[in-house]
């Protein structure tokens, strides 16, 4: 059974197909048809919704307001959680303070897309925060517009966001965090076809059960599989509720983060050991998929085109690999075997992944290049990360996306530059070629494989010229907190 909250009211389902998603659930189950469908593929920001769920802060919960595009979230990640879509807003006599500040600063037209807008601007007006400009682009990052043009809504969203949250649900916040704390106590126990382990050992005895069901993390990958491509699904295991794949433990070696932690919770965590690949993760999709997706889906679909493994990979990160009776560990390296392949076995899972601190990371950046800034899949991604000392090569780690069939290294890198001289034009031209001729990547509708050449080889040359005052350091000790 899932338990959560509509509104106020508490709602119970026992019975719901695998493949049943939250806008369905919304549109054609409760006929509340204010959300709207756009592209069913997580693109558009139409179908946006808010979850209200309690989060822990300093020991003391808050309500936390979430934006989730509701096309492909499956019912299975509600259990727990308020519901919040636009129908709610309005007190019945007033339009809500968001909706009245769109109105003042005309970002209407012809409204199809609006709906999604007005829950993108509640949520950021429940986070208190009287954002600045670039903090509302980021809340909006997954919502298009096609006609009335982005100021008037960015403008009446600055607006409303400067006085503090004040509506029916700040002023219920007590009653609602009681009410979903008590309904979260108890874990959800599945709805015919979708399963949701809470331990680990569930987990292992559910994939015995059901050896056909599929693993399902935050959806944003999978459901396009029902959306898209219309595939039937017969039976999911959802990871959402099991807390160990949930954590982040840090010490003086490593980061690790459990598989399931959504990119939007892992994200503080990461960019403190890493600031430098603070633009990689805000372009990651937008705020709505960060908030679903997470970082184990990302390395387990292994999309020649996932911006995490890279990353992961230029990080020499280590995989966690579970089936219930062992944890094995693998470096990320050896995981991609080909096209979408992996060597996750049949009953593994990877139960978390763990960076190393320590890097030898005097130089480290992050590219990622698309057609568009937010809520795009990347034509090229690479990320560079160099040990220099006393001005010369040392070593170097790197990850490549978009140019060949899986993730990727160059090693070739390493071997030609390794004891040059920084700074030297050698090093740039030799590291340009190297990257040009290293990759067979494919033309596809992103880019051409002469501009993924010619781009990855200009990544370099960027690198070289941005990092040209850290190879003047005699030497740097990288301190993380
Ligand atoms: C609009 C949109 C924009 C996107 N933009 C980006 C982007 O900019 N960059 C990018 O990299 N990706 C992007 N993606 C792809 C997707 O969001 C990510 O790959 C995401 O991290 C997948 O995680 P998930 O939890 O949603 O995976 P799910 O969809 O739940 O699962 C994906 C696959 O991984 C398997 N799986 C999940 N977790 C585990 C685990 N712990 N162990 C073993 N198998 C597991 C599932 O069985 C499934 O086969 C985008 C997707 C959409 C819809
Ligand atoms: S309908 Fe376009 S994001 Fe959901
Ligand atoms: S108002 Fe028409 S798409 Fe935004």
């Amino acid at each position: 059974m899932i338990r959560f909250l509509i509104d106020n009211d508490i709602v119970e389902i026992n019975e719901a197909r695998a493949d049943l998603t939250l806008l369905q659930f919304i549109r054609e189950h409760r006929k509340k048809t204010g959300t709207k469908e756009g592209c069913a593929a997580g693109d558009c920001g139409a179908c946006t919704v808010v979850l209200a769920e309690p989060v822990s802060v300093n020991g003391t919960y808050q309500l936390h307001y979430r934006t989730v595009n509701s096309c492909i979230t499956l019912m299975s990640a509600i259990h727990g959680k308020q519901l919040i879509f636009v129908e709610h807003l309005s007190d019945g006599k007033h339009l809500h303070p968001v909706q009245q500040a769109l109105v003042e600063h005309h970002g209407s037209q012809c409204g199809f897309c609006t709906p999604g807008f007005i829950m993108s601007m509640f949520a950021l007006y429940h986070s208190n925060s009287k954002p600045k400009r670039d903090d509302v682009l980021h809340a909006l990052s997954g919502n298009l517009c096609r006609c009335t043009g982005y100021r008037p809504i960015i403008d009446a969203t600055l607006a409303v966001c400067e006085q503090a949250p004040n509506d029916k649900f700040s002023a219920l916040q007590e009653k609602t965090l009681a009410t979903l704390l008590s309904l979260g106590a108890t874990p959800p126990t599945g709805t015919g076809n979708i399963h949701t382990p809470s331990t680990r050992e569930e987990l292992k005895a559910l994939i015995k059960a059901y050896p056909e069901a599929q693993l399902v993390a935050g959806s944003t990958d999978l459901s396009l599989q029902f959306t898209q491509q219309l595939k039937n699904v017969n039976s999911l295991i959802s990871l959402t509720h099991i807390d160990a794949l949930k954590q982040c433990t840090i010490n003086e070696h490593s980061v690790t983060f459990g598989a399931a932690i959504p990119l939007s919770d892992m994200a503080p965590a990461l960019l403190n050991a890493f600031p430098q690949v603070a633009e990689l993760i805000t372009r990651f999709a937008s705020l709505p998929i960060r908030n679903q997706a997470t970082i184990g889906g990302n390395v387990a679909n292994a999309s020649p085109i996932g911006d995490m493994p890279p990353l992961l990979l230029a990080l020499n990160a280590i995989l966690h690999i579970d089936n219930g009776d062992d944890v094995n560990t693998m470096p990320i390296s050896a995981f991609f075997t080909g096209y979408r392949e992996t060597r996750l076995a049949k009953g593994e899972w990877i139960s978390a992944i763990e960076i190393p601190l320590k890097q030898p990371s005097q130089a480290l950046a992050a590219y990622k290049i698309s057609k568009r800034f937010e809520d795009d899949i990347s034509a090229v991604c690479a990320v560079f990360n160099v040990t220099i000392e006393n001005g010369k090569v040392e070593a170097i780690s790197s990850g490549f996306g978009g140019v060949a069939a899986t993730p990727t290294t160059c090693d070739a890198l390493e071997r030609a530059l390794k004891g040059k001289q920084f700074s030297s034009t050698e090093c740039l031209h030799l590291g340009k070629q190297i990257l040009f001729d290293a990759f067979t990547p494919i033309d596809d509708v992103r880019a051409t494989a002469e501009y993924r050449k010619k781009v990855l080889a200009n990544l370099w040359h960027r690198f070289w010229l941005e990092n040209q005052s850290v190879s003047k350091i005699e030497t740097r000790v990288v301190q993380h907190a």
